[in-house]
């Protein structure tokens, strides 16, 4: 059997049937990411939600991807994809897919990056190219002296100023020892966060 091209793949996973509310989560390369496999499945719980999922290279050393029940998209799908004019960007299609993109965690490289507009992978590059007009929530997570760091409130405070939602970081034990805050919000918080989009219907 001959394996399926990438491109029909790509478009029979991403083909949007009416009624869902299409939910991307991004996924960066903080501890946090460990907590990736449940926040897919709570999300998969709300009715009517459909869940993709785009990482980092680096986010991938924190979790199992046999435990998460949809499609990962990772920067190899977006070189792979494209060899020539015709083929889709999947970094457009994704922001095209999306209703509501959620980064969770988001790591203090993320933030950076978004905050000034880099785009050097596949989910800055969906960031970057997010219709401001459709709902962005953030979770920073991050070790508290990184969070400390003056440069983190400039960045946040850019990200709210783009319309962005931040779902705060909360004070915790974190995985270096350290206690303070930085830790990511608990993953309940964040799908309730979720659930509130869900109540406002899309204008389209
Ligand atoms: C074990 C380990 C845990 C890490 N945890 C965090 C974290 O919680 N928050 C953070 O901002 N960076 C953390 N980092 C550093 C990021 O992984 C690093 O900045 C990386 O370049 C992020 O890449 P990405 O933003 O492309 O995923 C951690 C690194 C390691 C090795």
């Amino acid at each position: 059997m001959q394996p399926e091209n990438p491109v029909s793949s790509l478009k029979t996973d991403l083909l949007k049937s009416s009624g869902t509310f299409r939910v991307l989560v991004g996924v960066t390369g903080s501890v946090a990411a460990l907590k990736l496999p449940v926040l897919v499945s709570e999300l998969l719980q709300l009715p009517g939600v459909d869940v993709r999922v785009v990482t980092t290279d680096h986010a991938k050393h924190f979790y199992n991807p046999a435990e998460v029940s949809v499609k990962i998209y990772s920067d190899m799908d977006e070189w792979e994809l494209w060899t020539q004019r015709s083929d889709p960007v999947l970094h457009i299609e994704l922001r095209r897919w999306a209703d509501l993109l959620i980064v969770a965690p988001l790591d203090a490289n993320t933030l950076g990056k978004i905050a000034s507009g880099i785009c050097d992978n596949l989910l800055t590059c969906v960031v970057r190219a997010w219709d401001v007009s459709r709902p962005l929530l953030f979770c920073p997570a991050m070790n508290t002296a990184m969070w400390q760091h003056p440069i983190t409130a400039q960045q946040v405070s850019s990200l709210k100023e783009f319309g962005y939602v931040e779902i705060p970081c909360i004070v915790k034990k974190l995985v270096c020892g350290d206690e303070g805050k930085g830790a990511m919000a608990e993953v309940s918080t964040i799908v309730g966060v979720v659930k509130q989009y869900l109540q406002t219907p899309e204008e389209t």
